[in-house]
């Protein structure tokens, strides 16, 4: 379940009754959205997966990343951007910070390549690889893509040098039937996973881009995808009761006062990678003809300690976005001592749950007495379904927002410039 929590922006708004005001604007976004009807209205397909899902594609994913798990001492997933973020984030999010001293062994290690150009982390990473049992998913729509070709490249020559079943061992996800990949794939016979050509790299987590990745570390993909279906269905509702639509809404008006910044703080570890994937989804989806809030990802209360100085008191451009989990798992209770050396048995008896909850209280209430607009999205606890509702949640809502802003929120011209310059200088033919 999730719910939003407006209390500590709407008295920022100018106009108390601009949320009603902008109602016909925001309706007629969502409708767009639902009915295709707005730009970039071909790359929708994320949604239409998710209200039509293919359980047996789900059983296919299933299955192969069963047999990887038998297998595999380590999973290296290559890719970058939208290839890679919100399997890192789910990943990151679900598993235990540490494992369990009695739990038997749990699936192979996944690690991630192919996302920047360090030479020092693939020759490191190679080296790492020796004497493992290696799978590999190259995962690249356009099967071009600079950074996971060129380590595609390292890593497939690495593996045909070390496994006499390295075709078996290499998987491609890539589009039906365009791009580079294609070919090798067809050359060398590697099992081969699509991407809907009407899904963009920011909103694909949920077919096999992220899904593969996210089965092989063990969690339960049907269970994230059906929560990211009933979210699909309980947001194509309009009207007061659709965080998806307030929180659009919320970002749009306060944007237009000068709110050009948004921090996303999660008081979790466990949830910065998926602060990134928010991060890529927003940046790529709503940063054009110069429009757009920033997005910037924190992570509390670690961050307060660097930049809760500037989100305090610097320049009054900041609006924060709180994801909260109301069952954060963090039971442990804090003992007494005798005697009281360190002072801190005022927390004796109290949970380490109650006092985090008590740091979020205390810095969402400082932050919006010190100019900065605060939302609170809630998710009851952590687990595979909640996420995936909150991973429609904020698509659905950046579709909306982005065309409450009169953009395109399904393209990204802008990522082309430095790739443009990058092989010029490399002399590509
Ligand atoms: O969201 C996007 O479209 C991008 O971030 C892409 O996912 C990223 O550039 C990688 O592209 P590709 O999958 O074609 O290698």
């Amino acid at each position: 379940m999730l719910w939003l929590d407006i209390d500590l922006a709407r008295p920022f708004l100018d106009d108390p009754d601009a949320l009603q005001a902008l109602r016909p604007r925001t309706d007629a976004a969502h409708r767009a959205v639902l009915d295709k009807s707005g730009a970039g209205s071909a790359y929708l397909g994320w949604r239409d997966l998710l209200l039509h899902p293919n359980d047996a594609l789900l059983e296919d994913i299933a299955t192969t990343a069963a047999e990887i798990r038998r297998d595999a001492d380590v999973f290296l997933s290559l890719g970058i951007g939208g290839s890679y973020l919100g399997a890192k984030a789910v990943i990151d999010a679900l598993t235990p910070y540490f494992p369990a001293a009695d739990a038997p062994r749990s699936g192979p290690e996944v690690l991630f390549a192919g996302h920047h150009m360090s030479g020092a982390y693939l020759r490191q990473l190679l080296a790492y690889l020796e004497g493992k049992s290696v799978y590999v998913n190259v995962i690249s729509k356009s099967g071009t893509t600079l950074e996971t070709a060129l380590a595609f490249r390292l890593v497939r020559r690495w593996m045909e040098e070390h496994f006499t079943d390295a075709d078996r061992r290499i998987i491609v996800t890539t589009d039906p039937s365009k791009g580079a990949l294609n070919e090798l794939r067809a050359s060398k016979g590697y099992k081969k996973y699509e991407i809907p050509p009407d899904v963009g790299g920011r909103f694909s987590v949920l077919t096999p881009v992220g899904l593969l990745p996210i089965a092989v570390a063990g969690i339960d993909i049907r269970s994230l995808f059906y929560g990211a279906r009933d979210a699909c269905v309980r947001y194509a509702n309009p009207g007061d009761g659709n965080p998806a639509l307030t929180y659009a809404a919320m970002r749009y008006l306060l944007s237009r006062q000068g709110y050009h910044v948004e921090i996303l703080a999660a008081f979790e570890p466990c949830l910065s990678s998926f602060g990134d994937w928010w991060q890529q989804l927003y940046g790529e989806s709503e940063g054009k003809q110069h429009e757009g809030l920033y997005p910037d990802s924190l992570q509390y209360s670690t961050d307060l300690h660097s930049l809760g100085q500037y989100v305090q008191d610097g320049r009054r451009i900041l609006l924060e976005t709180f994801l909260m989990l109301d069952d954060d798992g963090g039971d442990l209770v804090v003992p007494p001592t005798d005697p009281d050396l360190d002072g801190l048995n005022y927390l004796a008896g109290q949970t380490y749950s109650h006092i985090n909850r008590q740091a979020y209280q205390g810095t969402a209430e400082a932050h919006a007495e010190g100019g900065v607009p605060v939302m609170t999205v809630w998710l009851d606890r952590l687990a595979p379904d909640t996420l995936g509702t909150a991973i429609y949640f904020f698509e659905h809502a950046v579709a909306v927002s982005g065309y409450l802003l009169g953009i395109n929120p399904f393209d990204q011209p802008g990522v082309e410039a430095y790739k443009k310059n990058m092989f010029r200088l490399l002399g590509r033919p």
